[in-house]
């Protein structure tokens, strides 16, 4: 079966490395990155043609844009095999608004929240909260749309301005504000047939920018897993609290949600509660999760899409970091068309895989950046530290005019690792205790 992945970024470049270890792998469109890649037998060909052009057995959409405006829904009804939601499930991404209301029907604990379209409104709902405060757009905005702030007048400015248009464009006519939570967070990324769901290793990301989570939120600027706090328990507690019970009220309202649910989960003193929910991996995440995975990805996918989930994903018991390297100005402006140096250079350490983001080639075919964030540097080693260790030494081979990239990647996790706190599972652990479904 030849598998057709839809995308450009890194997590699609994760996405076909890995499904190329069992099968042929078509992408579109693709990046510099991909082409030519091949594992075990099997090849990565990358096209410029629309999905719906390109014959395959099976369709794995990555980015949320796509499956928001229906492509799922498309292929299905030419009669192939999907895996990733309809544009009804996908509105759980799409409008904040109905995410949050669908998680109050389900009985999902969530944030307590307002939708505002007014800004007399918004700002009355702000006076009744404590700092920090959250506005977020209703409408997608490629992980940038919330702020998280401690001052009432920035939220106030930004609830303005969102409101307006200004911020976001239409994504932002609407906003979400929210009570504010504090706690680690994690992803959980849960694949669905629609019915059954099964956990895959949690992993954590880091959102903001800057080192020891400063600046502004980005669409992720690195992420590690297995995150070593997070044990069986924890992760059934969370499928039976948050998954399980949305999948149902998604069945209630007819939705036959067939992909990945990606839970951002914040674990609060009272326990977790839903930040949000994706309707795809998770970017940088994909990147760290995928990579151990013990069984055969394009079985597993097609198992789900075509709703007869009955595989228990495993992993590897191994560590895994991933460093975004970004474009000057990202997130907001990020300025593109710097040659990128040293790109062979990693493939000298170890365990390590250099994913495509945001790259093109300039006319002489030389590697350039082409997007705010533009390779994704990950390792894998048996513990965080070591893995972390080999990614930044890769990281440092790298490089263009005005690079960024966060050195504190798992670093608080290398930190607990190291004083005994990290207990890895035993190989081919599942990543909850038991089976569900
Ligand atoms: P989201 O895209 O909704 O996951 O939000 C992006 C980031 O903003 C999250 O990863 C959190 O760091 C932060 N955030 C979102 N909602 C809240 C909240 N209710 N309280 C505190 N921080 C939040
Ligand atoms: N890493 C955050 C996201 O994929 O939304």
């Amino acid at each position: 079966m030849k598998v057709c992945v839809v995308g450009s970024g890194g997590r699609e470049h994760a996405l076909a490395s890995v499904l190329a270890r069992s099968t042929d792998v078509i992408v579109t469109p693709g990046n510099p990155g991909m082409a030519g890649i091949s594992a075990e037998g099997h090849s990565v060909e990358v096209t410029g043609a629309p999905p719906e052009d390109v014959e395959a057995g099976m369709y794995v959409i990555g980015p949320e844009v796509p499956l928001v405006q229906g492509l799922a829904d498309r292929l299905r009804a030419a009669g192939h095999l999907v895996f990733g939601p309809g544009a009804d499930g996908a509105r759980l991404e799409g409008s904040k608004a109905f995410m949050k209301e669908t998680l109050v029907a389900a009985g999902v604990p969530t944030a307590r929240f307002g939708v505002f379209s007014g800004v007399r409104e918004a700002r009355e709902f702000l006076a009744t909260l404590s700092p920090p405060y959250v506005v977020k757009t209703d409408g997608l905005a490629g992980g940038k749309g919330v702020l998280v702030t401690q001052s009432l007048a920035e939220a106030e400015d930004d609830v303005l301005a969102k409101l307006r248009g200004d911020a976001f464009g239409d994504a932002g006519r609407r906003v979400v504000i929210e009570e504010g939570l504090v706690g680690p967070e994690c992803s959980l990324l849960v694949l669905c047939d629609g019915r059954r769901v099964a956990p895959m290793l949690v992993a954590q990301d880091f959102k903001r920018l800057g080192d020891g989570g400063t600046g502004p939120n980005t669409g992720g600027m690195g992420a590690y897993c297995p995150v070593g706090e997070i044990g069986g328990t924890l992760v059934d507690t969370m499928m039976d609290e948050a998954v399980e019970p949305l999948v149902a009220e998604l069945r209630r309202q007819g939705i036959d949600y067939r992909g990945v649910l990606y839970a951002g989960l914040m674990l609060t003193a009272d326990g977790p509660r839903v930040l949000e929910y994706n309707v795809r991996f998770g970017d940088p995440e994909a990147q760290v999760v995928l990579p151990l995975l013990v069984e055969d990805l394009a079985g597993l996918l097609a198992e789900a899409a075509s709703g007869r989930l009955r595989t228990e994903p495993r992993f590897e018991s191994a560590s895994s970091v991933c460093v975004v390297m970004t474009a000057p100005g990202y997130p907001l402006d990020p300025s593109l068309g710097h040659q990128i140096q040293g790109l062979d250079a990693p493939s000298g350490v170890e365990g390590v895989t250099v994913y495509h983001a945001g790259t093109g080639l300039d006319p002489s075919g030389r590697p350039v950046t082409a997007g705010g964030r533009v390779l994704d540097v990950a390792a894998i080693a048996p513990g965080i530290a070591e893995a972390r260790r080999k990614a930044y030494e890769a990281v440092s081979r790298i490089g263009w005019e005005g690079v960024h990239y966060r050195s504190d990647i798992a670093e608080a996790a290398a930190l607990v690792e190291a004083h005994g706190g990290v207990t890895p599972g035993s190989v081919g652990v599942a990543a909850g205790d038991r089976r569900r479904g």
